[in-house]
């Protein structure tokens, strides 16, 4: 296959157990793609890309860390796997679950899912349980549902969901030869950042290719990391960020300090003006993966200093995940004759 997925990419460099299936939806691979014209606007002088991670089989970057969760959960005769969801782990979940032939049961707030996710994990098959509650209290069931039933939790608490997903911290350096100077990052539960602050130090450790300082990006309704507390009522138009009490907060804090980075939030207006903006470069992303733009455009506004710096900003899922955030311009409707289009178009 051209695009064998990240297991078979990567088995050699991650520590996969023995018993772990061979599992692939064609995920990772995923394209850096440079924005110069985005840079003269930021300022000029430094190079930025976007690592496109909505490009992934199931339209986010859940799939890297899915593939590994499950391949390994079935390895050991697990039938079913579970997770609490914003949506974008729910669809993936659903997805690898159906490609092992084994079951999902997903746990999400109700209302608060964006629909591109929810057809998806309903297309795939899998359980659907809404929630009276929030992503955290979904999250606090299923935990304990892993404990006292026989099914696999493959939220990113889970080590192989981190495992999988640190192979795009190793796609960024292979392509650039090493590790950008920034990476910035939308954070929700904070298990994306933590992957990626792994998959770097490894290499860095490996092949001596660097590590970059990592600009987390919260939505501001829903900031806890930023403000030093869970936030009890989390609300963002960001929905797949829409998290209160992140489970691996912890590490990513640590992890963030280590690498001289910093956590930020950003506004909904700002994070849907960098959707706007990324859409008319032809990345149509979901509107939680326009805030590591919306972050990087803040702190340079605020003085961070990117002057000569290579900057990659991870886009986390695809835009057609939340079709409904998009407003539709009042359609212009016209009789099927081409003198009809020359007068529209003459308009
Ligand atoms: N971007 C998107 C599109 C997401 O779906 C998520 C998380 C994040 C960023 C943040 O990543 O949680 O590792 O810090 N979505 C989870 C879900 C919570 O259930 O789909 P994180």
């Amino acid at each position: 296959m051209s695009r064998p997925g990240i297991i078979a990419a990567y088995r050699s460099t991650l520590t996969l157990p023995a018993h772990a299936i061979e599992l692939s939806l064609g995920e990772g691979n995923t394209p850096l793609i440079p924005v110069p014209r985005l840079v003269e606007e930021l300022g000029g002088g430094f190079d930025l890309f976007i690592k496109y991670e909505g490009l992934n089989p199931t339209g986010s970057f859940k799939d890297r860390g899915m593939v590994v969760a499950v391949a390994e959960a079935a390895g050991r005769g697990m039938q079913t796997v579970i997770c609490a969801s914003t949506g974008n782990t729910a669809a993936s979940a659903a997805a690898y679950a159906a490609r092992a032939g084994m079951k999902a049961i997903i746990v999400i707030p109700a209302e608060n899912v964006a629909r591109g996710k929810l057809a998806g994990a309903a297309a795939y098959g899998a359980r659907i349980i809404e929630v009276n509650g929030s992503f955290d209290d979904a999250l606090t069931m299923v935990r304990e549902a892993a404990k006292k039933h026989p099914v696999a939790l493959v939220n990113s608490v889970n080590p192989f969901r981190i495992m999988g997903q640190k192979t795009a911290a190793f796609e960024i350096i292979d392509e650039l030869g090493s590790a950008p100077d920034w990476l910035c990052i939308p954070v929700g539960n904070a298990g994306n950042i933590t992957a990626y602050a792994l998959g770097f130090k490894e290499y860095d450790v490996k092949k001596k290719s660097g590590r970059p300082h990592l600009l987390g990006v919260q939505a501001a309704g829903a900031a806890p990391l930023v403000r030093g507390a869970p936030v009890e009522h989390p609300e963002t138009i960001a929905s797949a960020i829409r998290i209160g009490n992140p489970a691996r907060g912890a590490e990513a804090l640590v992890a963030v300090k280590e690498s001289d980075g910093m956590i930020v939030a950003a506004a909904d207006k700002e994070i849907l003006e960098a959707q706007t903006r990324l859409a008319h470069e032809g990345i149509w992303v979901e509107p939680a993966s326009a805030a590591g733009l919306a972050g990087l455009k803040k702190q340079i506004a605020g003085g961070l200093e990117v002057e000569g710096k290579r900057v990659v900003i991870v886009c986390t899922g695809h835009g057609l995940k939340d079709p409904d955030i998009i407003t539709l311009p009042e359609p212009t409707r016209i009789e099927a004759t081409f003198s009809a289009l020359e007068r529209a178009l003459a308009e």
